[in-house]
């Protein structure tokens, strides 16, 4: 019993039986890229992009390369991760074979332990080059957004060279506003260049059954409402679900009977140091809006903007606009928290009138 593993993966990709629900979007996925066509991904961050694309990736039995946007500091890091994902574990000469004669405008070397292929300089033609070379396989770009930082001319060129590509190209983000500015401006380079999926949470009533087999699959047993609890919590996030769901799972294997509630509480307690530092960095309106946002699903009703003692809509809307820009909300629909837990410590320190 002592050495069953927690089933409820938190921070890392998900894959296999541990991964709930999302048969339609998988579905969806599967279709288009046996279309050769481009999706792109668009949610907040934790809503399981990366997890659904490799999922649906591994069922089609996809061969692809994986990059992580904003791991890339420049063109040339963006270029090593292309290269190095490419080659996967292939034996070094294998590599070298494989790459001499095809790149001629970039500046290579190869460490050897382990075993990394380095770009040292790029020339005019070498971006193009790496991205028609990775390209036989199907290439995800995640957190594709931050490519706009490395340059910005690079969402331009990029564009230049995959339309002329077999293989399609998936594309994920976590910034909304600039993903849809990407793609679905009519001025920018990627205008209409493929689908768009907006990915949502999970309905809570697939999560459920996912809930209770993990508990039963690993003999850990369930109090009367706990998963309604977690789902109330949660409305179907798959990070906070996972997340709670794997505390709870400890305490019900330890047989301590802690309410979800209670877990809840402990855990907005343990992350509390960096909620007070993230508060006591925002201005005053921030803060208020804040607070109209933890409380409120229409922040700009008149009874809002009274109960949280904002003296005009524009203060607001402005004060909503940078605390998006500071990831701690996004809008979706409404204006939501993007870590609930931040949300509870509000709810819990600012009383309502
Ligand atoms: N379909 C899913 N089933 C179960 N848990 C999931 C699922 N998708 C995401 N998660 C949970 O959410 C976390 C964040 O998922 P991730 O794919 O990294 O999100 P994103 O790429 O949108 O930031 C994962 O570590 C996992 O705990
Ligand atoms: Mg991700």
């Amino acid at each position: 019993m002592d050495s069953v593993e927690n089933p409820f993966v938190i921070g890392k990709v998900v894959g296999g039986g541990k991964f709930a629900d999302r048969d339609n979007e998988t579905l969806l996925l599967k279709r288009e890229l046996d279309n050769n066509q481009n999706v792109i991904i668009i949610s907040p961050r934790r809503y399981g992009k990366t997890s659904l694309i490799l999922h649906a990736l591994q069922e089609a039995g996809k061969e692809y390369v994986y990059v992580d946007c904003s791991l890339a500091n420049d063109e040339a890091g963006l270029l090593e991760q292309m290269l190095n994902n490419f080659v996967g574990n292939q034996p070094l000469e294998k590599l070298a074979a494989a790459i001499r004669g095809c790149l001629k405008d970039l500046e290579l070397t190869i460490e050897v332990n382990p075993a990394k292929i380095k770009v040292k300089n790029v020339g005019s033609a070498g971006f193009e080059e790496v991205v028609k070379y990775v390209s036989s396989k199907i290439v995800v770009l995640d957190e594709f957004q931050e490519v706009v930082r490395i340059s910005e001319n690079l969402p331009k060129r990029l564009r230049a060279v995959i339309q002329h590509q077999r293989k399609p190209f998936v594309f994920l983000g976590s910034k909304r506003h600039m993903m849809r500015e990407l793609f679905q401006n009519p001025n920018s380079a990627f205008y209409n260049s493929g689908v768009v999926l907006n990915l949502g949470l999970i309905p809570p009533r697939e999560f459920q059954p996912f809930i209770t087999h993990w508990f039963k699959r690993t003999g850990v047993k369930l109090e009367d409402g706990d998963t309604q609890g977690i789902l109330d919590f949660t409305h179907g996030h798959p990070y906070y679900t996972q997340y709670l769901c794997h505390f709870l799972w400890e305490k019900r294997r330890a047989h301590d009977k802690a309410t979800v509630d209670q877990v809840v509480s402990f855990m907005v307690e343990a992350n509390s140091s960096f909620y007070e530092s993230a508060y006591s960095s925002l201005n005053p309106n921030q803060r208020k809006a804040l607070a109209i946002v933890a409380r409120e699903k229409n922040v700009f009703s008149k009874q809002a903007i009274k109960a949280g003692k904002m003296n005009a809509t524009q203060n607001l809307q402005k004060a909503l606009a940078s605390l998006a820009n500071k990831e701690i909300i996004d809008k979706n629909g409404h204006y939501h928290f993007n870590d609930l837990l931040f949300r509870k410590w509000m709810l819990d320190r600012t009383q309502p009138n």
